[in-house]
């Protein structure tokens, strides 16, 4: 029986030590030390031992419960502190490891070219004004001194809401010349940009719907040398410093005398090429003196005051200031295009 119990010490001892995980471990237990365990059957034969020698091997049985408790005790430490070890390799988190960059957007370049237009203006002191897309025929064309029959007024080329062809998409933005004049105090510094809509079909350098940039001032003795004077300092500010311009005569109804203004082409340098298609001029507005019928509509009096104005396309503006080679691509939202800006 001694020798029994001592065989049980060190199998169990070594099992225990050798069990790999906690449920493991605990089937170990039950086969050595429960009810029906190997201990407790050796245990069950004391009765057969001689009355003397029953104290020495209840003794003996003890020391060996105890030790395997104590061994069972010592093998589940260690394995709880493996099994920690284990999960907080597994569940390491690597600080160092680069994040994942949100995807930021930007501006769309041609709001980018804005932004310039208007902090060029703003430093020049002037006002910068949001108005309607959904304008009166009165303010798109009456007040600008093109009356009933001017081809622009065809409904070829403007969308009308009403037959009697009074409310519009504006066709440009000087309406906002009337606006700015029927409810500013003189002197009036202003831009207005938005969108416009003709009726024109999407080409590579055409839209039904566009932008434009208005621009006027009113005072007394404003002349076409100041006009000169500041556009020729936008196209500097926007293409750089010695950028060479022109001032060809136009026809506007609302202004007199009327021009358009041409940058340099700045592929050939004036040479001619397809981006100038050979002109080397490239047109980027219209502007003029606001005609007298234009400021005595507006209950200004032209005999004490004058004015210019001008209105550019943005479009075409941004394609020369970033060089795009197609309208359409400002318009299509490409975010591979516009990721280059
Ligand atoms: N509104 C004109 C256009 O759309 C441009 C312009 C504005 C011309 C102001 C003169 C003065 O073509």
């Amino acid at each position: 029986m001694k020798e029994q119990l001592a065989n049980i010490r060190q199998q169990a001892v070594a099992a225990f030590e050798s069990a790999e995980d906690p449920a493991a471990l605990e089937e170990l237990r039950v086969k050595y030390l429960g009810k029906k365990g190997e201990l407790t059957a050796v245990l069950k034969q004391m009765g057969k031992l001689p009355a003397e020698e029953r104290p020495v091997m209840g003794q003996l049985a003890n020391d060996v419960r105890a030790a395997l408790e104590q061994a069972i005790e010592t093998a589940s430490e260690k394995l709880q502190e493996a099994a920690l070890a284990h999960r907080l390799n597994a569940e390491a988190l690597d600080v160092t490891i680069p994040g994942k960059t949100p995807a930021v957007g930007h501006r769309h370049p041609m709001y980018i070219a804005l932004d310039e237009i208007k902090d060029i203006f703003v430093g020049m002191g002037f006002t910068v004004l949001d108005g309607p897309e959904v304008e009166l025929a009165e303010l798109n064309f009456d007040r600008l001194n093109a009356e009933e029959g001017h081809p622009s007024r065809d409904w070829s080329d403007t969308f009308y809401f009403d037959e009697d062809s009074r409310v519009m998409l504006r066709s440009q933005t000087s309406p906002m010349q009337v606006r700015a004049m029927d409810t500013m105090d003189l002197p009036i510094r202003i831009i207005a940009p938005g969108r416009v809509y003709r009726k024109d079909e999407v080409d590579a350098t055409h839209s039904p719907m566009f932008h434009q940039v208005e621009g006027m001032v009113i005072d007394k003795g404003v002349t076409m040398g100041d006009l000169k004077g500041t556009l020729n300092l936008l196209m500097e500010q926007l293409f750089g410093e010695g950028t060479v311009t022109r001032f060809r005569p136009h026809h506007f109804p609302f202004t007199e005398p009327s021009c358009e203004m041409d940058v340099q082409c700045h592929k050939c340098g004036g040479a001619g090429c397809p981006t100038c298609k050979g002109e080397g001029w490239i047109e980027v507005l219209g502007a003029g003196m606001v005609h007298p019928n234009v400021l005595r509509m507006a209950g200004i009096d032209p005999e004490v005051y004058s004015g210019w104005a001008f209105g550019m396309g943005l479009e075409r503006l941004a394609m020369r200031r970033f060089k795009i080679a197609d309208l359409r691509l400002i318009f299509e939202n490409d975010i591979r295009f516009l990721e280059q800006f």
